[in-house]
């Protein structure tokens, strides 16, 4: 597997990770196989994946637990990411947005007792707080750089102007955020301002949420609670007119004798070598399809087709108030 440095400042990390979410929490028969699940990370590990994501908000908490048991005594083989945001850890620890610097600190010493680790690689601020000021999370979580507990700063889904004051403040390692050939808003203006100021890029989703690998073609195949059902692309008339990406991306599948995911995730390894995609699984099978990816070639012919599949229909998330903020 090839190895990618994350901006300027980031740490090097293999070209593709290991998004751990879907383990523990949000899609369809999450936490029913958790000896499934560890024996993937361990075979990520055997593949050369040496980047591996999950949040405290994953299970809540089960995840982190399940990614640090799983990593062991491997810890300072891999780039563990993590992220803070979601939890009120100064209130009754509910679900809500909380920016401040001590429940960031309350987030990380959580985060690293569950990780059974004395620090983190990357420390992501999971959505930006608007009652908070991102000078004020940033200088926090500078703190704890200059303490130790955390080697670099990393944001998900903030939006141009506060990654700029938060680069002002102190490096951003990584901004994570959506991005697939079926979510390319971040080509406008993200993508650029992460370039101009040497910031990696983590794109989380990479599959489109599952879709783009092809085998989700109607919600009765996702149980009751999965995430998906209340997703606006995975709605209705929306998923139906959405299965004519999934088409066009298979029509170049066919050519490499590929599978539609790998060819998504060669797209977006081709899109620059600042990009470390995330797809996210808890199954052995997925993940070695999709660590293949990483020796897919597209021909530019097979670029260009690909950049031009339908936009899709739909919002990627029921509220977007939240992200690109
Ligand atoms: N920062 C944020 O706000 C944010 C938001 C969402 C996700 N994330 C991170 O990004 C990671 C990846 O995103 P994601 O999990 O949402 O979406 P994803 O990687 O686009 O897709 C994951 C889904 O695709 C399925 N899948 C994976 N490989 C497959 C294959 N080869 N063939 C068929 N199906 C396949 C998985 O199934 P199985 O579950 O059955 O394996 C899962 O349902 C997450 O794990 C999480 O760490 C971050």
């Amino acid at each position: 597997m090839k190895t990618i440095t994350l901006g300027n400042n980031g740490p090097e990390v293999s070209r593709l990770g290991l998004g751990c979410m879907g383990m523990s929490d949000f899609y369809t028969g999450h936490g029913t196989d958790e000896a499934g699940s560890i024996a993937t990370i361990h075979r990520a590990l055997e593949l050369g994946v040496t980047f591996f994501d999950t949040a405290e908000i994953y299970g809540p908490f089960t995840n982190e637990e399940l990614v640090g048991r799983a990593l062991g005594g491997r810890r300072d083989e891999v780039v563990l990411a993590t992220k803070f945001g979601f939890i009120q850890h100064l209130g009754d620890g509910s679900r809500g947005l909380d920016g401040r610097p001590e429940n960031a600190r309350l987030a990380l010493e959580g985060s690293l007792k569950r990780l059974g680790t004395d620090y983190i690689d990357i420390f992501y601020q999971h959505r930006m707080d608007p009652k908070v000021p991102i000078e004020d999370t940033v200088g926090a979580l500078a703190e704890f750089v200059a303490e130790g507990k955390i080697r670099h700063i990393g944001l998900s889904e903030a939006a141009p102007e506060t990654i700029r004051r938060a680069q002002a403040v102190h490096p951003i390692a990584a901004l994570q955020t959506e991005y697939s050939l079926w979510s390319r808003d971040p080509e406008a203006e993200i993508l650029p301002t992460v370039r101009e100021l040497g910031i990696g890029f983590v794109p989380y989703s990479p599959l489109g949420r599952g879709f783009l690998t092809g085998t989700i073609r109607s919600l009765d195949q996702l149980d009751e609670k999965d995430f998906r059902r209340s997703n606006p692309r995975f709605e209705g008339e929306n998923l139906e007119a959405n299965i004519r990406i999934v088409e066009q991306v298979d029509a170049v599948a066919r050519e490499l004798d590929a599978k539609p995911g790998q060819v998504a995730l060669a797209w977006l390894m081709a899109q620059g070598d600042d990009i470390a995609p995330i797809p996210g699984t808890k199954r052995i099978s997925y993940l070695e399809e999709n660590v293949a990816a990483d020796a897919l070639t597209l021909s530019d012919a097979q670029l260009a087709q690909l950049d031009g599949v339908a936009a899709p229909q739909g919002d990627r998330y029921p509220d977007m108030s939240s992200v690109n903020r």
